[in-house]
């Protein structure tokens, strides 16, 4: 195990984000992460307008990295300890992806180091072990605003996708449901807060692909059968309470049905694996419990990683790129400084 410590840049959706990750003696650090937020500036629209990522990217990534390198200085790095720089190559806002990737680019090139492209996913499913140390093989759902996906991680760059969904992501229905619902954006934590004060059996809500038996997800029908329950029966703040606690009982309830039938197939051998929740949603609080109840009796260990961990940052992009990084050998290193004009 050699030591390894790598920049990390994210930029391929609404949050630009600069990290310096360290891997000592097997143990990951995490010398510093910082992240700028864009999401006042795309509030107004009621969603991410990608033109005005980009742009809020280019204006804030430089301050971002040096703050990052700052930080890391704080807790003893040395910028000449680096060995590489990590970006995301995709999937996401191309715009956004092209500033960040062309900054990583930059500022490999200018200290002769190797870049290496991190598929975000990527990051996403190796982000609990920024946290603590995870075995592999663990199942992890990831449900955020752009994905929800279930992924045996095998181990670093061997994942099986279990199931993902065929239309929106869970935060994605969350967030469309909570427009319609005048409840602003982001939806998400607005709608678990109208439905504290709601009742979950008031409205039934359709169950969706009953009838499959794979691990997909879909929420569209969800979202129509929602919008036609608002205008037909939601008059008072109680109503509206109400169809908020029910739809997101009914989130709840898809999310744990399809890792349930990932958990019935997963094949751990005697260990008791880990089920790892990462990306926004996991900060829902009756998603959260009832997944908790889920693993504990299928023999699983619930792992939520913190949730600055969960959702989108640039240290799992260090990370997963200082991991890919570790499993090159001298000759592979070397070609990284050469194919950097092609990332
Ligand atoms: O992972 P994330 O920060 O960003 C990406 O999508 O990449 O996830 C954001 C999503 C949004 O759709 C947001 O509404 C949802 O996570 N979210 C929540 C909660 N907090 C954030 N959904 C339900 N309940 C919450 N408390
Ligand atoms: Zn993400």
């Amino acid at each position: 195990d050699d030591d390894l410590c790598v920049l990390g840049v994210e930029s391929s959706c609404d949050e630009t984000a600069v990290s310096v990750v360290r891997k000592r003696g097997g143990q990951v650090e995490v010398l510093s992460s910082v992240i700028h937020s864009q999401i006042a500036a795309h509030a107004v629209y009621g969603g991410v307008v990608p033109e005005i990522a980009a742009r809020s990217h280019v204006e804030t990534i430089d301050d971002l990295c040096r703050r990052a390198l700052a930080e890391a200085k704080t807790k003893g790095f040395d910028e000449a300890e680096l060995d590489a720089v990590a970006a995301t190559a995709g999937p996401g806002l191309i715009g956004g992806v092209m500033v960040g990737l062309s900054f990583a680019k930059g500022f490999a090139l200018a200290r002769g180091l190797p870049l290496i492209g991190v598929n975000h996913l990527e990051g996403h499913a190796l982000s609990p072990l920024l946290a603590e140390p995870v075995a592999f093989p663990y199942l992890l759902l990831l449900v955020s605003g752009g994905h929800c996906q279930l992924l045996n991680v095998r181990g670093v760059g061997d994942y099986q996708r279990l199931g993902t969904t065929i239309d929106d992501a869970a935060g994605e229905a969350f967030d469309k449901i909570a427009k319609v619902l005048g409840l602003g954006y982001p939806g998400g934590p607005a709608l678990e807060k109208c439905a504290a004060e709601g009742d979950a059996t008031r409205f039934t809500l359709p169950r969706a692909l009953l009838g499959r038996k794979d691990c997909d997800f879909s929420f569209s029908g969800l979202k129509t059968a929602a919008a036609k329950v608002a205008t037909d029966h939601v008059k008072t703040p109680q109503d509206r309470a109400d169809l908020c606690a029910s739809v997101q009982a009914a989130i709840a309830r898809q999310l744990c049905e399809r890792s349930e039938r990932a958990m019935t197939a997963f094949e751990a051998g005697d260990k008791r694996p880990a089920f790892v929740v990462a990306g926004g949603v996991a900060a829902n609080k009756t998603v959260r419990a009832e997944l908790t109840k889920l693993a504990d009796k299928h023999g699983f260990r619930f792992v939520a990683p913190p949730m600055a961990y969960c959702t989108d940052n640039a240290a799992m992009i260090a990370l997963a790129g200082l991991e890919r990084f570790s499993l090159m050998d001298a000759d592979q290193r070397s070609d990284m400084l050469g194919s950097m004009a092609t990332v």
